[in-house]
């Protein structure tokens, strides 16, 4: 009962003190406090500061911080991100040694600032640049906080905010993410800039490092060559003894930006826009895979362009050549011939994102030269650079161990002068000496060589003749296995183990129903354990397929040679008898199709992970069309040949009807038309005629479902007879094309990165296969913020269903003269 009086006398207090705060001035002295409902403003109205919830159902209550234009639903500061107030009885107010407080219903202290300094005065003020500060108010130095929350930043770094080390001080002032977007307790992801060796920005999760900016030259950070100073906004980074740290400003003052750092570790610029009412995405921290820290190990450098991703840098070897076969470079390379401390010299390499710099050391004055210098003296000097890139260079940044995280950058590059063995430079003044030893090694070299070829055919032909090992070569032909008992023999060189059909039909449970996952081209899908737990998939090829040796021998053919993160990996296979099977890595997410079509899974996938999936996608289709031995158009890419990593990576699957070509053989005709209905191009569905752009169309129908969540196939609208692609092409051309988006995706920061995916896959799916990119302009496109060419209208746009059917139309102009050719005769699924 006292209790509840008390609460009233409470309640009434707080009514009598409603007039002092409430949309009021911008200060708050002891006598004041601010409770549920009430807001302090800014000086100028830009910021505020009041109680908050997140989520529907949340009684969680937090006392934040938000641009007054775009209301509380995101809070650039939150002062209690760990001990919500779970009813609407919290209250803020400033105690008198100067701290401010934030006390439950039972008075309890929630949550505090702290100060070392007592004054007599203190009061809390919002400033218009969205600190909040505790100062004294006898104090005529209206700069002298005793406290501010621009020392604590939670995900959102504001203009003029310090991200960076106080080194007098040790306060380290760095980004935390969210745990979720309704839960603003600390998460996973940290943003900092990082003062070790020579200062960079690294998101780290749970404490490993993430992405690294690269260091800072001047200009801009060495892995982002697109945040320099523009007309909207200006970047600069202090470093000197007292402080380290990065901030921008805003140019024009009438554009507001902020850059946070999201609860899935992705740290990105974003820009209000005013008529939108929303946030869009103005510039990712981490573009692309190359992105990924330490991907390509130390001295690997990354390509976005080229495939496989990772390299070594010239005068370099991968350190585990089989791992590196395997795309799992993080082993890195080494140095074909190792350092000499006292004769070496160096090789300069450019258009690099400079390796990390955390042990590295610097000197803002010193010479190019003076630097080489220096490295050169101390042994464990590994590079040297300039540390500023303005007026021609200046400065001294040397590298002291292991070079890792080099990326390689299609603008704006750097140079790194990298220490390298005498030998390797090669001498110009020698070249006499040089004629002479070639004249006596070269025909004894030539020798060799010959002698080492007859004796490698020998050995081959033995080989070939004792094992039954696929090679890439091909022996899946006439002779089966002598040797039934052993399962799996693993061999180098592009063989692949084979396994025993006993030991696929126990793993698999005999074939049974119950283990069976799907059906895909030419026959069915198993899922097997094999003895030591790991789980595989076996893909029974059907045993009646007249084809079906020759797809099989192709299939392994092709995918025996292609390793890539993107595709699913080839484990072995097993020819007895009539029985032809291959294993594959077991993937627990099963398709694409089973979410983005999925009522309810679909939730599960959001808008970064998509974007992911169609960037992966995109990655694993440039590798099959551009790998340099061999080209590969898969002919059959839909959602269901989409398969999904636990961590929802995609991996190209099905690969029973790629075709292989060999050197510049870009497309055939082919008497036997295999595909899915919806995903095949015009060309290739009417007149037989492939070609890597066929795969492109593919690809782009598929882009247009993951963004939209409806199949092509089977798309049904009231107002029309089009079908997916038809619609996209509709809305795009009545600039509606938000309508197409999945409802799941719409939340505006990603707006611009989705339409960007559907104008794409709308390039995609034109008409003429020369009008459509190919899959590097892709993923160029998906990863820039260039202009796009306008799409022309898509080939196969409308669509009339009659019961089950499939039939198709076909028009060349506009939707209005329909040309219908029904195709018939097809490898049905
Ligand atoms: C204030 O609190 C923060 C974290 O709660 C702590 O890191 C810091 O050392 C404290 N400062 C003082 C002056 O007590
Ligand atoms: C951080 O790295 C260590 C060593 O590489 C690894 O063992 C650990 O699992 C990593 N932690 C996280 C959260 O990834
Ligand atoms: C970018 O703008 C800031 C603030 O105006 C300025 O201090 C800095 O020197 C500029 N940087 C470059 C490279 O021009
Ligand atoms: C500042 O941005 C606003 C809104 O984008 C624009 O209208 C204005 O022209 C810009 N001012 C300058 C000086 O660039
Ligand atoms: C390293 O260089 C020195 C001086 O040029 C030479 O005497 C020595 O033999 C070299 N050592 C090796 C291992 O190459
Ligand atoms: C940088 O190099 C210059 C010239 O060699 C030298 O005078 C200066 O002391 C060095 N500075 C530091 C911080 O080492
Ligand atoms: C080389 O430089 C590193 C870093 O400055 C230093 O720790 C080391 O002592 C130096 N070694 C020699 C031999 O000078």
């Amino acid at each position: 009962m006292d209790i509840a009086i008390f609460q009233f006398i409470l309640l009434l207090l707080y009514f009598v003190f409603l007039h002092y705060v409430s949309g009021q001035g911008d200060t708050m002295t002891t006598t004041q406090f601010i409770k549920h409902g009430d807001t302090i403003v800014s000086s100028r109205g830009t910021f505020e500061l009041g109680f908050f919830s997140r989520g529907e159902t949340s009684t969680n209550h937090y006392v934040g911080i938000w641009y007054k234009k775009t209301s509380a639903t995101t809070p650039v500061w939150v002062a209690n991100r760990l001990a919500p107030i779970t009813n609407k009885y919290g209250v803020l107010k400033v105690f008198q040694p100067g701290l401010i407080v934030l006390v439950d219903d039972t008075n309890a202290i929630v949550w505090s600032t702290n100060s070392s300094k007592s004054v007599q005065n203190p009061v809390a003020q919002l400033l218009d640049t969205g600190n909040f500060v505790v100062r004294d108010a006898n104090d005529p130095n209206p700069e002298n906080f005793l406290w501010q929350s621009f020392d604590y930043p939670s995900d959102t770094l504001l203009e003029g905010m310090k991200l960076g080390t106080d080194l007098v001080t040790g306060l380290e002032r760095y980004l935390t993410s969210w745990r979720s977007s309704d839960d603003p307790a600390p998460g996973d992801y940290t943003y900092h800039c990082d003062p070790a060796g020579y200062p960079q920005n690294l998101m780290r999760k749970r404490g490993n490092v993430t992405f690294r900016a690269g260091p800072w030259n001047g200009i801009r950070w060495s892995g982002a060559p697109n945040l320099v100073n523009n007309s909207i906004i200006s970047f600069g980074v202090v470093i000197n003894s007292r402080e380290i740290y990065y901030k921008y400003e805003m140019v024009n003052k009438s554009v507001i930006s902020t850059f946070v750092l999201e609860p899935y570790g992705k740290a990105m610029r974003i820009i209000w826009i005013g008529k939108a009412r929303g946030w869009v995405n103005y510039h990712s921290a981490a573009v692309d895979d190359c992105d990924t820290y330490k991907l390509c190990g130390a001295y690997g450098t990354c390509n976005i362009l080229s495939d496989p991703f990772c390299q070594c840098l010239d005068k370099f070897e991968p350190k585990h050549p089989d791992d590196w076969e395997r795309s799992d470079w993080s082993s890195g390379c080494v140095r074909k011939i190792p350092l000499n401390c006292t004769g070496d010299g160096f090789i300069k390499y450019s258009g690099v994102k400079l390796p990390d710099t955390r042990n590295s050391w610097f000197n803002e004055t010193m010479t190019l030269h003076e630097c080489r210098v220096v490295c050169l003296r101390n042994c464990s000097c590994t590079a040297y650079t300039n540390l500023d890139i303005r007026n021609g260079g200046s400065g001294c940044l040397i590298w002291i161990d292991e070079l890792i995280d080099i990326r390689q950058l299609s603008q704006s590059g750097q140079d790194i002068y990298i220490r390298m063995s005498a030998s390797e430079i090669g001498s110009a003044g020698s070249t006499r000496k040089i004629t002479v030893i070639l004249a006596i090694a070269l025909p004894l070299l030539v020798a060799l060589i010959l002698l080492a070829l007859g004796l490698g055919l020998i050995l081959c032909k033995r080989k070939r003749r004792e094992n039954p090992v696929l090679t890439t070569t091909g022996i899946l032909g006439g002779h089966s296995n002598k040797n039934d008992n052993s399962n799996q023999i693993h061999q180098e060189n592009f063989e692949l183990p084979l396994f025993d059909l006993l030991t696929l039909t126990n793993a698999t449970n005999n074939f049974s129903l119950a283990n069976k996952i799907g059906e895909g081209g030419f026959g069915q899908v198993y899922k097997g354990v094999l003895e030591g737990g790991q789980e595989v998939a076996v893909k029974r090829l059907s045993e009646t397929s007249e084809q079906g040796l020759h797809e099989f021998k192709n299939e392994v053919k092709c995918i025996a040679k292609l390793q890539h993160r993107n595709l699913v990996k080839l484990l072995g296979c097993c020819i007895q008898g009539e029985e032809k099977m291959l294993v594959y890595e077991y993937l627990p997410n099963k398709s694409l199709e089973l979410y983005i079509f999925d009522e309810e899974r679909r939730a599960l996938l959001d808008w970064p992970k998509r974007f992911n999936i169609i960037n992966g996608i995109a990655r694993g289709l440039m590798y099959l069309h551009q790998d340099s031995r061999l080209r590969i158009i898969h002919r059959d890419l839909k959602a269901s040949n989409v398969l999904l990593d636990i961590e929802m990576n995609p991996k190209i699957s099905d690969f029973g009807m790629a075709r292989s070509f060999r050197g510049d053989e870009t497309g055939a005709n082919t008497r036997r038309v295999v595909g899915t209905y919806g995903y095949m191009s015009p060309e290739y569905a009417v007149e037989g005629i492939f070609s890597v752009k066929s795969d492109v169309f593919s690809f782009g129908v598929l882009v247009l479902e993951i963004v939209s969540g409806k199949k092509n196939r089977r798309f049904v609208h009231p107002d029309h007879h089009l079908n997916l692609l038809g619609h996209a092409w509709m809305l795009h051309n009545e600039e509606r094309m938000l309508e197409l988006v999945d409802p799941y995706l719409v939340d505006s920061y990603y707006i611009s990165e989705v339409l960007r995916s559907v104008h794409v896959g709308l390039l995609c799916v034109q008409q003429n296969p020369e009008d459509r990119p190919n899959m590097s302009t892709v993923i160029m496109m998906l990863s820039n913020e260039g202009i796009l060419p306008l799409p022309k209208h898509p080939g196969f746009f409308t669509e009339r269903k009659v019961k089950d059917i499939d039939q198709f139309s076909w028009s060349t102009q506009t939707p209005s003269s329909i040309n219908e050719i029904t195709i018939t005769q097809l490898n049905a699924r």
